[in-house]
């Protein structure tokens, strides 16, 4: 299957910084040269120690350790904010967009200067020193970008929570760092419903004997429990700093945040992103990929608390002087039109969102769409999941009016920054593939054994060499770190996808070949949601697999076995259904609950997960091998009862 081809049109190939020549003489110096490639581009940003080695990484499973530009010092905040101030001190560097559509924000590079250093002394008064952790857990306000450059500014490692999460996950991630500050805000607002952090994070450090002091912004003004000593709130201690803070010399090899994302196994884990080598890569993807040009209004839909608001929101987009749009709200409040009008209001050039959203806006129905001008509009992305070619021809003809290219960018937490996607000048689109690696990055298929893939074919997506984005470590657990991205193929990363390649090298990732699911765009382990279940004093055993969802992209599906006794009801359904939503918070809710009085077990008591997916597909013709099962009857119960019945 080769599918349609859309070429790059002769306006961006004249235009844009990246043309087809330049990105396959600079992809073959990328990786024919890394340290020559990678050093020269390391000149866009501001060195305070210039590094004399470039790249210093072993994927050696005995030793992986991962280092870039190791003797160069800078600081991250400095080169998103400081050294725009002479050139650019009244350019909007953030444009905030309230839940509300009357209630917006715009913050120039001189106001974010004023705003960060006054932050960051804000935690230099409350005892936060280089190095330590500080979680953020807030919704998507301006604050939440002064907070995480605050922290850089002082070489404070930031773990952002998003605010979707319940006390519990919260907690947890809290605990695992060992936070002794959390900044969160009375309430969040999203789609015209209020989000009690304040009460959800009370409620998380009563787990938390670490945390010392609490930030709190205020939001909508809304009543708060408060300890004395402990709680402050932020714009008063704003008002008491100083705006003068210095930024911290850091080491390209500090650590600038931890991120928690979910695995195949047990708790998330936290992604361990360093300074030097990050904001390297973020800044040149964001440049290249996007092509952002000087003036620009740039617009990524993500969440801070994803990495994807973290490198191109933030830190890709402010190292590089951009306008960037930051959003509080949901796609269809007050309506579905919401975006386009926001689009129009703002006068946005780039849009970057993610396919689950698309999907929805697709079935919203094209007036919604029309009715808006969108002519400030040159370029579409993509993010989070594989883009189903319908969602993007629609998003191609009716959203970008078959003016705007669509980079569809593959890339995961763990590696900071895009690793497959269009230039937009460069490479001609297929809908439905991110197409070709980008600079420096290496991709290789193998089979499940191991074998590598020449040419044409399908099988394991792992990447051969390290690029300056890449994840450190998992922090705290370097073992772990080696167990789940180095040990499966040795000398290489193992991402977790599936992929495809065609006959003109492009990439079709078919989505994870672990057991971690993706729920519109947000990843979550199954073995997450089948420990909630199981604290559950009903439950017996769980077991949680992906299926097929027509806006989710996967919709999550559990076989809940009860205790002794039990009876399975529809009222203990919707019981279950909230306790998930409870113990991890609502993108975990299960879209189908199936009881199921036995699970397919090995006769060494192993799930086998292989049938259980088959079966919430509603594809159980062939269910492969099952003469391993020790009670090869429950397949046909599990099968009569199912759930997703076409
Ligand atoms: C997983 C990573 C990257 C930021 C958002 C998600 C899937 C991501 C694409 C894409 C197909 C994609 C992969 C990946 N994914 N982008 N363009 N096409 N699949 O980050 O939560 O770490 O999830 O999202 O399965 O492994 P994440």
């Amino acid at each position: 299957m080769t599918g349609k081809i859309y070429p790059v049109s002769e306006a961006w190939s004249s235009s844009a910084y990246i043309d087809e020549n330049k990105y396959r003489a600079l992809y073959e110096q990328s990786v024919s040269d890394p340290e020559g490639f990678w050093g020269e581009q390391a000149a866009r940003i501001d060195w305070i120690k210039p590094f004399t080695k470039v790249k210093n990484t072993s994927y050696d499973p005995h030793n992986v350790s991962i280092k870039w530009y190791e003797d160069g010092s800078l600081n991250v905040a400095a080169n998103c904010i400081d050294r725009h101030l002479e050139t650019r001190g009244d350019q909007v560097a953030i444009i905030w967009e309230g839940d509300e559509p009357n209630l917006d924000l715009k913050v120039t590079y001189r106001e974010l200067h004023d705003r960060v250093c006054r932050f960051a002394n804000v935690l230099k008064k409350h005892g936060v020193k280089k190095g330590d952790r500080v979680t953020i857990y807030l919704p998507m306000i301006p604050e939440a970008a002064y907070a995480m450059l605050a922290c850089a500014r002082i070489g404070a490692i930031h773990s952002v929570v998003f605010g979707g999460f319940s006390p519990d996950s919260l907690a947890s991630r809290i605990v695992d760092c060992d936070s002794s500050v959390v900044i969160t805000a009375d309430e969040g607002v999203r789609g015209g419903r209020k989000v009690p952090l304040k009460a959800n994070a009370d409620k998380a450090l009563e787990k938390c004997p670490s945390v010392e002091r609490v930030l709190v912004v205020k939001r909508t003004n809304g009543t708060v429990g408060w300890t004395p000593g402990r709680d402050y709130w932020l714009a008063e201690e704003m008002e008491s700093v100083s705006a003068d803070c210095p930024p911290e010399e850091i080491n390209a090899e500090d650590p600038l945040f931890i991120l928690y994302t979910s695995g195949s196994t047990g708790q998330p884990k936290g992604v361990l992103h360093t300074s030097g080598g990050y904001l390297v890569y973020a800044s040149l993807t964001h440049q290249y990929i996007f092509d952002y040009k000087d003036g620009d209004i740039y617009w990524c839909t993500a969440d801070v608390g994803w990495v994807t608001g973290h490198s191109y929101i933030l830190y890709g987009p402010l190292a590089n002087g951009a306008t960037t749009v930051m959003f509080e709200g949901v796609p269809n409040y007050p309506t579905a039109a919401r975006f386009w009008d926001v689009i129009d209001k703002h006068q946005v050039n780039t849009f970057y969102t993610a396919p689950t959203a698309i999907r929805a806006l697709m079935g919203a129905g094209d007036e919604l769409v029309k009715k808006t001008s969108r002519k400030s509009l040159k370029l579409l992305g993509s993010v989070g999941e594989p883009i189903n070619p319908e969602a993007w021809e629609w998003y191609y003809h009716v959203v970008g009016e078959e003016r705007c290219p669509i980079v569809d960018t593959w890339w995961q937490t763990e590696t900071g920054g895009i690793l497959i996607s269009a230039l937009p000048g460069a490479i001609a689109l297929k809908p439905g593939s991110a197409t070709l690696p980008f600079f420096g990055v290496k991709p290789a298929l193998v089979t499940p054994d191991g074998q590598p893939i020449e040419g044409a074919g399908e099988g394991n997506l792992v990447i051969t060499d390290s690029w300056p984005g890449q994840m450190r470590s998992v922090y705290k657990d370097h073992t772990r770190f080696v167990q789940t991205y180095f040990s499966a193929y040795p000398g290489t990363y193992f991402t977790g996808d599936g992929c495809r390649r065609d006959e003109d090298g492009y990439y079709w990732i078919t989505g994870r070949v672990d057991d971690v699911i993706n729920v519109a765009g947000h990843r979550m382990g199954t073995a997450e949601v089948e420990s909630a279940l199981v604290a559950h004093s009903k439950v017996a055993e769980a077991a949680c697999v992906g299926y097929p969802h027509s806006l989710k992209g996967q919709g999550i599906y559990v076989y809940v076995t009860l205790m002794e006794g039990i009876e399975p009801t529809e009222a203990l359904r919707t019981e279950l259904r909230n306790w998930v939503r409870q113990e991890i918070g609502p993108i975990a809710t299960p879209d189908l609950i199936q009881f199921a009085p036995g699970l397919p077990k090995t006769r060494s008591g192993k799930i086998m997960r292989r049938i259980l997916r088959k079966i919430a597909e509603d594809d159980f013709s062939n269910l492969g091998d099952t003469s391993t099962l020790a009670e090869p009857g429950v397949v046909s119960d599990l099968i009569e009862n199912r759930m997703n019945k076409a």
